[in-house]
């Protein structure tokens, strides 16, 4: 995937806040030849658009055009793409908890290959600029909350999702490093827990809310008395809309000035955490369905709070912008748009942002 937008030679500070969704390039931006990895996935889709539409040339190719995985690959794809300014890192292995517990071994190794091939290539090529993706779940499990940066490697992880955390910590070490001694601006950024369109809606593998998003829609459909929400329901959470972490990603991208000298990692998240009782409750008031929902303590429901402190992103000027309400209107209606057996009927969106 290519998108071609004006060429331009420089990467210089020209914006402090995004043209946030407003349907226009965003003024004073310099045009540049971005890479974007993982392109084609829930975030990837997102970003490309908004890039491209701010006049950057995007280079997204697939995993089965470039494997990341394949050290040798990585080197000679970007050996063959002169001019790219900017790299945004955003693959990651997929798969659920099961798939995880399935095949930890492959799961890491990929998981860590994936990292570490991308932003080593990137530094040996000398490009200079760097935004990598990482993931809330790098915070040890008994972490203070709301999280701050400074908790990154104080504590143990959640175990099972160790491999897929220790990758990601690997990824934010190695661009804190690499910064220190080569002088490089590389960002990672740790979003919480993304909604929206693109995500993966299987019940019973999806991350929290796209999974209930999909049983909640499916007992509507079938009209089913009740449907089960997995754990006590007490479990909270902190949520952000996809094009919310887009912005803070294209917010970096066009201000590399900003990215901090000490720990160069930031929390990305709602700013608010809501319990998974809650989170179920709107999704069956959006979606409609008057049915009961029934709390399966049966069910592992992970850590008991997650929540990302975002002073350090906020205080630099990216602060969210989308309500849960509207998150989650927007993205049950892509879900039913793209259900072909589901019929649609219209969603309340009047929350505003
Ligand atoms: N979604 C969330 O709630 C969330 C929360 C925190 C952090 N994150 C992180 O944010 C990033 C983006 O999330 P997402 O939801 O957009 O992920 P996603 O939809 O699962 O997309 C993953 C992307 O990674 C690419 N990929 C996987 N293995 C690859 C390989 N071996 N070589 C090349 N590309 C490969 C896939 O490419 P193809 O499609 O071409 O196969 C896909 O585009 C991920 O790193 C994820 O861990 C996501």
């Amino acid at each position: 995937m290519v998108a071609t937008g004006a060429q331009g030679s420089g990467g210089r500070l020209l914006l402090r806040s995004t043209s946030r969704r407003a349907g226009l390039r965003a003024p004073g931006v310099v045009a540049m030849k971005i890479w974007v990895t993982g392109g084609h996935g829930m975030v990837g889709t997102a970003l490309y658009r908004r890039l491209a539409m701010d006049g950057h040339e995007v280079l997204a190719p697939a995993s089965r055009v470039l494997d990341l995985c394949d050290r040798r690959a990585v080197d000679a794809w970007l050996a063959s793409h002169a001019g790219i300014r900017v790299v945004v890192h955003l693959a990651g292995r997929r798969g659920g908890l099961g798939a995880r517990l399935a095949d930890p071994t492959g799961f890491f190794l990929d998981s860590l290959a994936i990292v570490t091939n991308v932003i080593d290539a990137t530094r040996r090529r000398g490009i200079n600029r760097l935004v990598f993706v990482g993931t809330a779940c790098v915070y040890p499990v008994d972490a203070v909350q709301p999280v701050v940066e400074e908790a990154l490697m104080t504590g143990p992880l959640e175990p099972h999702n160790e491999g897929y955390a220790l990758a990601r910590i690997c990824g934010t070490r190695l661009c804190a490093d690499m910064n220190a001694q080569f002088g490089t601006r590389f960002l990672t950024l740790h979003p919480c827990n993304l909604i929206g369109p693109r995500d993966c809606f299987d019940p019973e593998s999806g991350q929290v809310a796209p999974s209930l998003i999909a049983r909640i829609e499916r007992a509507r459909r079938m009209q089913a008395p009740s449907v089960k929400v997995w754990g006590s329901g007490r479990a909270c959470r902190d949520f952000l809309y996809v094009e919310d972490f887009v912005d803070a990603i294209t917010f970096f991208v066009n201000n590399p000035d900003l990215v901090p000298r000490d720990r160069p990692w930031l929390n990305v998240g709602g700013g608010r955490d809501v319990s998974i009782a809650e989170l179920a409750q709107r999704i069956a008031e959006t979606a409609g369905y008057r049915g009961r929902l029934e709390f399966d303590v049966s069910r592992p429901e992970g850590v008991s709070r997650r929540l990302l402190d975002i002073h350090r992103v906020t205080a630099l000027g990216w602060k969210p912008l989308t309500s849960l309400s509207t998150a989650l209107a927007r993205t049950i209606a892509w879900y039913r748009d793209t259900l072909p057996d589901s019929p649609t009927p219209s969603l309340s969106d009047s929350t505003g942002v």
